[in-house]
């Protein structure tokens, strides 16, 4: 069996590591393909060192760009890798770009894909992450998915329950992996020079890149117009390369530079970052990735969006949504720094995204689906067969449970030689499901 990963940025690179090392531990045939997508040594080569894994065997350096234009590159590039190696599976992870080129073109050879992550949904179709995840979750064959949440939403598009796998999210399996040497080593002798602090005390983490909110000026002036205030903080800002470019387009860099309290430093390495986030009071972020190892280290988390698609770190109590409402990030910072039951309670959130055993559990779905020939994808000699919300026969109402034990199971609709019903009222699935037949 060969598997083909597909990778681009830093949060791939970081989420993939764990699998890309379980694969390697089994002998199994494997190549790493990076898009270029990032390409500074602290978004991407360092992270390659850091977490002590297989450099790419290709780089096909697709670079900055529009979407359009980063997203042909890239098809045109993977193409020509994946009809050369011909893989029996292509992972991608999340919701970039390489996500989306990946899934395009490895379904168009009729290469079973493998996504990692799937299912998060924010329901914003102005994000580009949301369009890029949903294109993946149409093309794939295997779901990892990370919660039961999002193999729900999946289920509720239509994928089948066989091929949905939940295996919790490798953010916590690079997390758990790498916490003790990270503290071990503490913050690199450059980086704490770099910061300018005495001792890593009063620490706020601040990490912002999402487009909707670093390219948006009166979104950063309120977010900024926040942290003026939380003047007891040692903030600490490694700043993405796309905020930097932003916050100088709007003249806002040194304003925010010029903030005693505030620490603006290049983006850390895997390492250095996982130490500060781990002594950090809070957490201020839009990123996603972090919102995730927020709950995982046990740090309360303010997220700098109006929605989510990771919704399990807001109901298990971990992590509040904040937008960039400057009086809503300032009166939630000043609950968990003020109010230490209100802190405990956010730290004592329950961790939706599993033990550490993510890559393992994936790997071996892999293997299973490869051994039982599963690894396929073939046009189905009758579509009635076919598993999914397709259409089927009926003569007679049937209950849910005898539904459930069905093949069919998720075949929501019948056919009854006229127009689409429900088999039973009982399968509505408490509205749930589309009827057809009460469609305005
Ligand atoms: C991308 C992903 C986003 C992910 C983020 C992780 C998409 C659509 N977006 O956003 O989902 O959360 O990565 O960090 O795939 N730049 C550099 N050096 C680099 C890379 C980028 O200077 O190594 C600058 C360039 O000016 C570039 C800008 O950052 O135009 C944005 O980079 P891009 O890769 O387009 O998107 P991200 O914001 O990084
Ligand atoms: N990260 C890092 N150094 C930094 C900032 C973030 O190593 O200076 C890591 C962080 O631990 C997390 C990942 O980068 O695992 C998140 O990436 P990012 O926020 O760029 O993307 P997102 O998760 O939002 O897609």
């Amino acid at each position: 069996m060969k598997i083909a990963t597909i990778l681009g940025t830093r949060p791939e690179i970081i989420k993939m590591a764990p699998i890309i090392d379980e694969i390697s531990k089994r002998d199994i045939d494997q190549i790493v393909l990076h898009t270029g997508q990032h390409y500074d040594a602290e978004m991407s080569d360092n992270f390659f060192k850091d977490l002590d894994i297989r450099t790419p065997d290709y780089n096909i350096h697709v670079g900055s760009g529009t979407h359009g234009k980063q997203t042909g590159l890239m098809m045109q590039r993977i193409e020509e890798v994946l009809l050369e190696e011909k893989p029996d599976i292509v992972l991608v992870q999340g919701d970039t770009n390489a996500v989306l080129a990946g899934a395009l073109v490895a379904s168009k050879l009729h290469i079973p894909i493998g996504h990692v992550e799937a299912g998060l949904r924010s329901f914003d179709m102005t994000m580009p992450e949301e369009v890029n995840r949903r294109v993946a979750d149409v093309s794939s064959l295997m779901y990892f998915v990370p919660t039961v949440e999002s193999a729900i939403n999946l289920l509720a598009e239509g994928v089948s329950r066989k091929n949905l796998f939940v295996t919790g999210n490798t953010v916590v399996d690079a997390c758990f992996r790498h916490l003790e040497l990270a503290k071990e080593k503490g913050i690199s002798e450059q980086s704490l020079k770099e910061l300018n602090i005495d001792e890593m005390d009063n620490i706020l983490t601040l990490t912002m890149h999402r487009a909707e909110n670093v390219d948006v000026k009166e979104r950063v002036v309120n977010i900024i117009d926040a942290l003026k205030q939380l003047d007891d903080m040692n903030i600490i800002f490694p700043i993405h390369p796309r905020t930097k470019n932003t916050l100088e387009k709007f003249g806002l860099f040194e304003e925010l530079n010029n903030l005693e309290h505030v620490h603006i430093i290049k983006p850390l390495g895997y390492l250095d970052f996982l130490y500060l986030t781990s002594v950090s009071t809070l957490i201020l972020t839009d990123s996603g990735g972090l919102q995730e190892e927020a709950i995982t280290l046990d740090v309360p988390a303010l997220t700098l969006r109006y929605n989510t698609e990771r919704p399990e770190t807001v109901t298990a109590g971990g992590n509040i949504l904040v937008g960039s409402d400057k009086d809503a990030i300032l009166e939630n910072a000043r609950k968990i720094l003020d109010d230490e039951e209100f802190a405990n309670k956010m730290r004592n959130a329950v961790n939706p995204y599993g033990q550490g055993e993510s890559a393992k559990l994936t790997v071996d779905a892999i293997e299973d689906y490869y051994s039982k020939g599963l690894l396929n994808i073939e046009s189905p000699e009758h579509i009635m067969d076919s598993f999914s919300r397709k259409m089927m026969t009926m003569s007679e109402d049937i209950s849910v449970s005898e539904f459930e034990e069905n093949e069919n199971a998720l075949v929501h609709m019948v056919y009854d030689g006229e127009k689409m019903v429900f088999p039973a009222d009982d399968l509505n699935l408490n509205g749930m499901v589309f009827n057809y037949d009460k469609r305005e």
